[in-house]
């Protein structure tokens, strides 16, 4: 089979990597890919938000099926573009995108299905808004409506920072804002979980638990994902079975209603509060980094069990994984979530890798086979193994090894099930 992938993040060289080892994958392409995609597929440079290339491409090179890893060209309609062409495409359509890309979409849809999530107002100016906050109590969480890159959340603690947010969404930090939303602020645990879906049916796709702030103890600003584990430690039966019943069933109920289906990862962002599952967002992609860790753990092979999917065949399809602890650290560049430097080079001749061993590039690109950075989120290191502790005391030394000068990254990914 001939498979491309579209993206160029550390998710795509983990599904990139998977693929490879597939018995029926004897071709990979990536949209545009980066410095390790290239080593085991080839790299496409082509502009992503013009889908009549990359569907003259597909047909011209004759590939079985497309991944889609970001969330933008899924928001945007690539699957029901390039369906139209009769080109196979993992990944769901633009109604059920909305999931990710309208928080107040998928806000409306926990209403109506009686979904577990935060209590929320819709406002659509600032003094609507700011007249709601004199009945808060804080903190209180405040969300631009559309895609924002992880941006568009201010979790405030006073009555102060709460109508700086309120501005800066309406006078458009985010984009053009016609509406807001502000949540009551949810304390608990959170939880990335996961299922993989046909369209018809759907089987659960693992747990992890991802570290969005920038600085050790969970402090400063949020990022993109500085590291993560898997499996949760909140994982157990009786919580998937509450999130499956409360959570994602009605929600594939409602999209049934609104006459679509849901192909493709979709990611369930949960707070977990004294055992009780709430949605605080949905992916309709895997996340970044939960797919550098999760994906390693996985025995099936993947490339068969997309093609499964496409063929909407994965009812008679067993995902099997291995028993083990994965852990992976993102290696970024100093300044990173802010300015940072690019172009900066990589040594990776002293990164010997053993067998649970994995090195998942992000920002990066090859010149002259030398690699360099590209990129806030450079490198991923994953291991697995017995335990958390011995898989991050593993990724550490690897880390320590590569010494790279513009990098910095999180010591203590996995505080919670290692430190405890
Ligand atoms: P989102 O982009 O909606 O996932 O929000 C980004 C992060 O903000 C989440 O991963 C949570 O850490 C935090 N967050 C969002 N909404 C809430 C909430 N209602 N209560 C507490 N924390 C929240
Ligand atoms: N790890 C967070 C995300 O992929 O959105």
């Amino acid at each position: 089979m001939k498979v491309g992938i579209i993206g160029s993040g550390g998710r795509e060289h983990a599904l990139c990597d998977s693929l490879k080892k597939s018995k029926k994958v004897k071709k990979i392409y990536c949209f545009p890919g980066n410095a390790g995609t290239k080593q085991i597929a080839e790299n496409i440079e082509i502009d992503l938000s013009n889908f009549e290339n990359l569907k003259n491409f597909t047909i011209d090179k004759k590939i079985d099926f497309l991944i889609v890893g970001p969330e933008r060209p899924l928001v945007d309609g690539i699957v029901d573009y390039l369906e139209k062409y009769n080109i196979k495409v993992f990944g769901p359509n633009k109604f059920s995108s909305q999931l990710e890309g309208s928080k107040i979409f998928t806000k409306k849809l926990c209403q109506n299905f009686n979904i577990p999530t935060a209590k929320f107002g819709i406002f659509f100016n600032v003094e609507d808004a700011e007249k709601f906050l004199k009945k808060c109590k804080y903190p209180i969480v405040i969300k631009a409506d559309g895609l924002a890159a992880g941006k568009g959340v201010y979790i405030s603690e006073t009555n102060h920072q709460a109508k700086i947010a309120i501005k800066e969404i309406f006078n458009g930090k985010f984009g053009e804002a016609k509406q807001l939303l502000i949540e009551e602020f949810l304390n608990g645990e959170e939880m990335s979980f996961f299922i993989i879906s046909d369209g018809k049916n759907y089987k659960q796709f693992g747990t992890a638990q991802d570290h969005k702030r920038v600085l050790e103890g969970d402090k400063g600003k949020n990022t993109g994902g500085m590291g993560a584990y898997s499996p949760s430690r909140l994982e157990n039966k009786n919580l998937n079975k509450k999130i499956i019943d409360k959570i994602i069933e009605p929600t594939l109920r409602a999209l049934k209603e609104g006459n679509s289906t849901f192909k493709g990862f979709l990611y369930a962002g949960l707070m977990i509060t004294k055992g009780e599952p709430f949605l605080i967002e949905y992916n309709v992609r895997m996340g970044d980094p939960e797919c550098q860790t999760l994906l390693p753990k996985l025995k099936t092979d993947f490339g068969l069990l997309i093609k499964a999917c496409i063929e909407e065949n994965l009812k008679n399809t067993s995902i099997e994984w291995h028993n083990d602890k994965s852990l992976c650290i993102v290696m970024c560049s100093k300044g990173y979530p802010d300015k940072y430097k690019n172009n900066v080079e990589l040594n990776l001749n002293n990164l010997k890798l053993g067998k649970s061993e994995f090195l998942f590039h992000a920002g990066t690109k090859l010149i002259d086979g030398k690699t360099y950075s590209n990129g806030g989120r450079v490198l991923n290191i994953v291991v697995r193994s017995n335990f958390f502790k011995s898989a991050r005391d593993k990724a550490l030394s690897l880390l320590t090894k590569l010494n790279w000068e513009n990098g910095f990254y999180r010591k203590d990914i996995g505080h919670k099930v290692v430190d405890q």
